[in-house]
């Protein structure tokens, strides 16, 4: 049975925030821009070995690649962007400042929304100091007193909610432990999505990780553990029961897109990939995803593949 992870104190159900940026009260276009990456995995090398990780480990990624999606999402002004976690390498105070600091653009514009990942609150100083809550926070901006703030709504216009949730497993090792997102954070989200809903908006669902992988395997990630999320059933049933425009997740270094079945047709649910892995296969170059959404449902998804190196 999927364990419960420690929170910090205040976690009182579903949060709420709203666009604070200087142009958010003209966020009224009927189209939304939604900015989507992953799986950053930012690392010092200098910190390593440490935490179980080699100092070549931090070769699989590039902050260089990343500076290069992170410019092409500049370029394509999204309305607002969504990381779905593994933010740094094994949450690292120099990995979060570094991170902190190439999303400070869109953090300052009050359009970032972040969600932590396995590898972000894994490691003892990490999990018990709240690092990526003090460093990072769910808009890139930090918190001075964490408070558990998942699931969270942040209204990307009148006609579109985006609801980020914690699937990480504070504490508990990457590699080997899965996601859960537990009872409370469930029925938390069951509650903003029927609000959300009942009011005419599309809510649009991010996590960390994957609720299914594809049968199709890119050969480079087949020898890899799956570590799904552990009450992924539960996601599976709420988008079976519940209207939700689309679910964005990553965890898995590959660009996927599968179709779950919903209500009324089905409900797509998009792995953005990482933004910054050296390139293998062409699935796992480094991508942005840029997703269009209003009140009726996804529109259409662009990918913003770096070159390989
Ligand atoms: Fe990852
Ligand atoms: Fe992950």
């Amino acid at each position: 049975m999927p364990r419960d992870y420690p929170r910090p104190e205040g976690h009182g159900g579903a949060g709420r925030a709203a666009l604070t940026g200087p142009d958010a009260a003209i966020s009224i276009r009927p189209i939304v821009r939604l900015g989507h990456i992953s799986d950053l995995h930012i690392g010092d090398r200098a910190r390593y070995p440490r935490n179980g990780i080699a100092a070549r480990d931090c070769d699989r990624h590039s902050v260089k690649l990343l500076k290069k999606i992170l410019q092409a999402l500049a370029e394509e002004a999204v309305d607002h962007l969504v990381v779905t976690g593994d933010v740094t390498l094994s949450g690292e105070t120099s990995e979060f400042e570094r991170a902190a600091e190439l999303l400070s653009p869109w953090a300052e514009a009050g359009r970032l929304t972040v969600i932590p990942g396995n590898h972000d609150v894994w490691s003892y100083e990490s999990a018990a100091s709240w690092r990526f809550l003090r460093q990072l926070g769910a808009d890139g901006r930090g918190m001075k007193k964490p408070v558990a703030v998942y699931p969270l709504a942040v209204d990307l216009s009148p006609e579109v909610t985006l609801v980020a949730l914690d699937s990480a497993r504070h504490g508990e090792a990457p590699l080997t432990t899965s996601g859960a997102l537990g009872i409370d954070q469930l029925a938390a989200t069951r509650e903003v999505v029927r609000e959300t809903t009942k009011q005419g908006r599309a809510v649009v669902l991010a996590l960390h990780h994957h609720l299914v992988i594809p049968p199709e395997r890119v050969p480079s990630d087949l020898r890899l553990a799956r570590m799904p999320l552990a009450d992924a059933y539960q996601v599976v049933r709420l988008l079976a029961e519940m209207p939700i425009a689309a679910v964005l997740h990553g965890h898995r270094h590959t660009s996927f897109r599968l179709d779950l079945p919903g209500p009324s047709g089905t409900t797509p649910v998009i792995c953005s990939g990482s933004a910054s892995r050296v390139a293998d296969e062409p699935a796992r170059r480094p991508r942005a995803l840029v997703h269009e959404f209003d009140r009726s449902g996804l529109h259409g998804v662009a990918a913003l593949v770096a070159a390989p190196a």
